[in-house]
């Protein structure tokens, strides 16, 4: 299939086109940088034997998208591009609504205009909230958002299921991430988070090269094994996997599908420590500080609906996930 993959310079894009360039799928490329760097067309080159086409273009010019679709009439689109960074997003959130709302609109009414109307979306296990029940089935209700980040990813999802009522045409696939980490098996593409990293992964990662001196752990109160927060955490990899197994609900009348893209284990933070020690070799100092807002105490999939329809299935485990981190951040500690 011909696939344009808006965001495929970010980090679960690059896996991802890694994955379908293999799977024998036609690439081309949008990003305009805002989070990622030119350096990965080549590195994603140089895992696959072969150079994506790449357009630098930012998704909410509509001439430019126009261009784009007039030269490479790609058959469906993989959507990664956005920001992600929660608090970036209560502090700004016209620029979170603008980009990745107006962005997503632009470029669906591109779609529209030539015909191409089928799009795996990313999205985010934040749209349930807290949780009404763990493990997260696609059928408990959506949450109530803490933040403007969650929120668009939340709306994008209602505009892209009132396309499916409004004309059968579309086929439209929802998929919530839980929480990825790990990199490519060779070290070559990873996670390059811009200042101090928000996440848990890549801020234990840089403790653990040096860049950093110590984790602060957000709260010890939960009502958890330990007391610290527990999420999915899935390899990568496995994510990008997903998407290549997705592709089959673009056919024409597979409509609108949501699938939970997780591994269904949870792990405490602490649990991440110690895996990621026992990984790498390298402690990793800690203190425990408040907990961070907006934080709920325990999420992670039932990911069978995957299994079931798609044939997907995480096969990395938490090993793997820790080693891979840590791969990437000793072979790279200052990103690309
Ligand atoms: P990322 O920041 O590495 O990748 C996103 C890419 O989109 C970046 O390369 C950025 O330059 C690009 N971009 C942003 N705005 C753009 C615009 N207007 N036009 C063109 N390109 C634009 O993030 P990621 O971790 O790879 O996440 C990919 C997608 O998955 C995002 O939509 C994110 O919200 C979603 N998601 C991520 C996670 C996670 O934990 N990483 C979890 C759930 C959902
Ligand atoms: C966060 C976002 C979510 C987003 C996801 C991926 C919030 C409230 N949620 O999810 O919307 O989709 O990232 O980008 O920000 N932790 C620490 N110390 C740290 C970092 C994290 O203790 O320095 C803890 C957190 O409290 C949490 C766990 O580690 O319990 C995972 O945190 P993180 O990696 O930020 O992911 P989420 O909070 O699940």
């Amino acid at each position: 299939m011909r696939i344009l993959v808006t965001g495929g310079t970010g980090y679960i894009g690059s896996h991802t086109v890694v994955e379908l360039m293999e799977a024998g799928h036609d690439v081309i490329i949008l990003d305009n940088l805002s989070n990622s760097n030119e350096a990965v067309v080549d590195r994603i080159g140089k895992i696959t034997g072969s150079r994506p086409v790449f357009y630098n273009l930012d998704m909410r010019d509509g001439e430019a998208l126009t261009k784009l679709f007039e030269n490479e009439r790609p058959e469906g689109i993989i959507h990664f591009a956005g920001l992600k960074a929660v608090g970036e997003s209560v502090a700004k959130p016209l620029m979170y609504y603008d980009n990745n709302i107006g962005g997503t609109v632009n470029l669906l009414k591109t779609m529209e205009k030539f015909g191409c109307k089928n799009i795996i979306f990313s999205s985010s296990a934040t749209v349930y909230g807290d949780p009404e029940h763990v493990p997260v089935t696609e059928d408990c209700p959506k949450g109530s958002c803490t933040n403007p980040y969650g929120w668009t990813k939340s709306m994008i999802e209602q505009i892209l299921m009132d396309l499916c009522i409004a004309d059968k045409e579309w086929n439209v696939v929802l998929l919530r991430y839980f929480n990825p980490i790990g990199a490519h098996r060779s070290g070559t593409i990873g996670e390059n988070p811009n200042g101090i990293p928000n996440n848990l992964m890549p801020y234990i990662t840089q403790v653990a090269v040096g860049k950093l001196d110590h984790l602060n752990v957000f709260g010890n109160g939960y009502d958890t094994h330990d007391g610290t927060g527990v999420r999915d955490y899935i390899h990568v990899v496995d994510l990008a996997k997903g998407h290549v197994k997705a592709l089959v609900k673009l056919a024409p009348g597979s409509g609108l599908n949501i699938y939970n893209l997780g591994t269904g284990k949870g792990y405490s933070v602490l649990d991440i420590v110690k895996n990621f020690e026992e990984a790498s070799g390298v402690n990793i100092p800690y203190e425990i500080k408040e907990p961070r807002a907006g934080d709920i105490a325990t999420i992670y999939a039932d990911p069978s609906k995957a299994e079931k329809e798609l044939g997907w299935k995480a096969e990395f485990g938490i090993k793997e996930m820790c080693e891979d981190s840590w791969r990437w951040q000793k072979m790279n500690p200052n990103g690309y």
